[in-house]
């Protein structure tokens, strides 16, 4: 049985993530916006050990919910999915700063840099659309979907190389297009199969047993090897100057230092 957090798990996948994990029997730990939307996780998911409230847009509220994590850990893994996509390019968090880069870029970057200790695994939810993502790092804090995808990947395999001496397993994954409030009702990939590499990967089991550094995919199919398997990522992201370069600038946006 494992000790998982997922952010994001009001909703979407987090919270169908969150299921299925609770009811494999594991303590999951789900997360709110704010206190409504907690308390909606709770009804969705009443297996769920615990709620945390925290809106990511603000960088306070995310350092504070790393301060509750380490009170409640430690942990065997932590999955990064909460996500913003459309309709936000005008919405800022509470210090100002852009919300779509503070929730998919920058609140990653701050959990996995204060969550101590580090959990056995990390999981950095991207997307497909990653490979259209601008991999020069300019004018971050304006960054749009695609570019925050992007930057999951390349904090998925810094944080990767940073742990992997502590036995860390740290991956990306591309849950596909698939029917959620992001997703739209007539997305045409697998709902289930894309909770499925959520699983896999949260609990390190079957092909994702010991794989640290990589970028899943779903398969359709259910084959023996189990739902998920790795599958190939913008080759810009393995790039180790433009994975430090990009932790440097977050360092220095959320005043949080990276991890020695
Ligand atoms: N669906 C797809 O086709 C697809 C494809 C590729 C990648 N992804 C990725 O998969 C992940 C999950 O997406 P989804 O499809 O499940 O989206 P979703 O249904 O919109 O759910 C997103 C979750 O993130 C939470 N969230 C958003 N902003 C937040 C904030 N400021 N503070 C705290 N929580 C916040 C939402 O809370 P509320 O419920 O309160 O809004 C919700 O629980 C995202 O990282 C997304 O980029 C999705």
């Amino acid at each position: 049985m494992a000790r998982i957090f997922i952010t994001g798990s009001s909703d979407g996948l987090g919270l169908r993530s969150a299921r299925t994990l609770a009811q494999r029997g594991h303590d999951v730990y789900l997360h709110a916006r704010n206190n409504q939307r907690a308390q909606d996780a709770r009804t969705a998911c009443p297996e769920a050990k615990d709620v945390f409230v925290a809106d990511l847009t603000s960088t306070e509220e995310t350092k504070s919910l790393a301060t509750q994590l380490n009170q409640t850990g430690p942990w065997d893994a932590i999955v990064h999915n909460a996500g913003l996509m459309n309709g936000v390019s005008h919405l800022k968090g509470k210090e100002g700063l852009p919300a779509l880069f503070a929730v998919n870029t920058l609140a990653p970057y701050i959990l996995s840099s204060l969550v101590d200790p580090p959990p056995k695994r990390l999981v950095f939810v991207s997307s497909g659309m990653h490979h259209g993502g601008d991999a020069s790092l300019r004018n971050i804090q304006e960054a749009g979907y695609s570019d925050t995808k992007l930057h999951n990947v390349l904090l998925a395999f810094w944080f990767a190389r940073k742990f992997g001496d502590r036995g860390v397993l740290s991956n990306a994954l591309n849950p596909g297009w698939v029917a959620t409030k992001m997703g739209g009702s007539n997305a045409p990939d697998n709902l289930d199969a894309a909770v499925d590499t959520y699983v896999l990967l949260a609990e390190g089991s079957g092909a994702a047993e010991g794989k640290t550094g990589g970028f899943w995919y779903q398969t359709r199919a259910r084959t023996s090897k189990g739902p998920g398997r790795e599958t190939s990522y913008e080759k810009s992201a393995e790039d180790e100057a433009r994975q430090n370069k990009l932790v440097e600038i977050l360092a220095r946006i959320s005043d949080v230092k990276p991890p020695q």
